[in-house]
C-alpha cells in the first residue's frame, strides 16, 4: 500500500483558517478520499490537555510562558500527534490534513517569540524528523484585517479579552512575516493563499491547488 500524503493548512490568527479547514475536509471526503482531519496543538489526549496550557496562558495572560516552555510545549504535543495520529494514518494510506503544524512553530515560535528559525528546526529534525508534510497551504492576509475579523468573532462569543487583546500588531506582522519566509524557501512544498477575501473565493484557491497537488501525486 501506498504512504498516505500529508496536507497542512497555516496562516496568522483571524486568517479564516478553521472555516476553510471545514470546508475543504468535507469537500474531500465527498470525492471520496480516505481523509484523517485533526489538529495541532491538540489531536490526541495529551495534546488537548497541553493545549489547554498553552492557550490559557495566550488567551488573556500574555506572555507568561518563556518562549522555550512554549516551544517545547507545542512539540511535546507534536510528538504524540505523530506517534499516535499522523504517522499511523500515513502508513494505512489515509490522506492526513491538519489544521496547523510544523511551519506554525518556526512562524510563532521562531519569528514572532523571536527564538530564530534554526532553533525550531533544530528541535524539529529530532522530533518529526522525516515526517513532514507533503503540502502547506498559507492562508495570507495583512494583520489588521485578521485583528478586526478576529475582534468581530470575539465580540459575538462576548469573551472578554481574547488573543489578540493579548499580543500585539507587531507580533503577527513577525508571524506572517515568518510565514511568508517559509513559503520563499521551500515553494514547491508551500502555497500562500491570497486569504483577505470571500469565504468562497479563497476555498476555490484552495482547492485548486489541492486538485493540481492530488493529480501530480495521481490520486
Ligand atoms: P488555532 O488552533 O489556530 O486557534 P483557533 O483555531 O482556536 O483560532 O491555534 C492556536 C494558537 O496556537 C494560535 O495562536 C497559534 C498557536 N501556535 C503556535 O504558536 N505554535 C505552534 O506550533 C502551533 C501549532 C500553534
Amino acid at each position: 500500500m501506498r504512504r498516505g500524503l500529508f496536507i497542512t493548512l497555516e496562516g496568522i490568527d483571524g486568517s479564516g483558517k478553521t472555516t476553510q479547514f471545514r470546508r475543504l475536509v468535507t469537500y474531500l471526503r465527498r470525492r471520496g478520499y480516505p481523509v484523517r482531519a485533526t489538529r495541532e496543538p491538540g489531536g490526541t489526549r495529551v495534546g488537548e490537555e497541553i493545549r489547554q496550557i498553552l492557550l490559557a496562558e495566550h488567551v488573556g495572560h500574555c506572555d507568561r510562558l518563556a518562549p522555550l516552555t512554549e516551544l517545547t510545549l507545542m512539540y511535546a504535543a507534536r510528538a504524540q500527534h505523530l506517534e499516535e495520529v499522523v504517522r499511523p494514518a500515513l502508513v494505512r494510506g489515509q490522506l492526513v490534513i491538519s489544521d496547523r503544524f510544523n511551519d506554525a512553530s518556526v512562524a510563532y515560535q521562531g519569528y514572532g517569540r523571536q527564538l530564530g528559525a534554526p532553533v525550531v528546526r533544530a528541535m524539529d529534525r529530532t522530533i518529526c524528523g522525516r515526517t513532514q508534510s507533503d503540502l502547506t497551504l498559507v492562508l495570507d492576509l495583512p494583520p489588521r484585517l485578521a485583528l478586526e475579523r478576529a475582534r468581530g468573532r470575539e465580540a459575538r462569543r462576548r469573551s472578554k479579552r481574547g488573543r489578540f487583546e493579548a499580543q500585539s500588531l507587531r507580533f503577527h506582522e513577525r508571524v506572517r512575516a515568518g510565514y511568508l519566509a517559509i513559503a520563499r524557501r521551500e515553494p514547491g512544498r508551500v502555497k500562500v493563499v491570497q486569504a483577505d477575501l470571500p469565504v468562497a473565493e479563497v476555498q476555490k484557491q484552495i482547492r485548486r491547488l489541492v486538485d493540481s497537488f492530488l493529480m501530480k501525486r495521481n490520486r
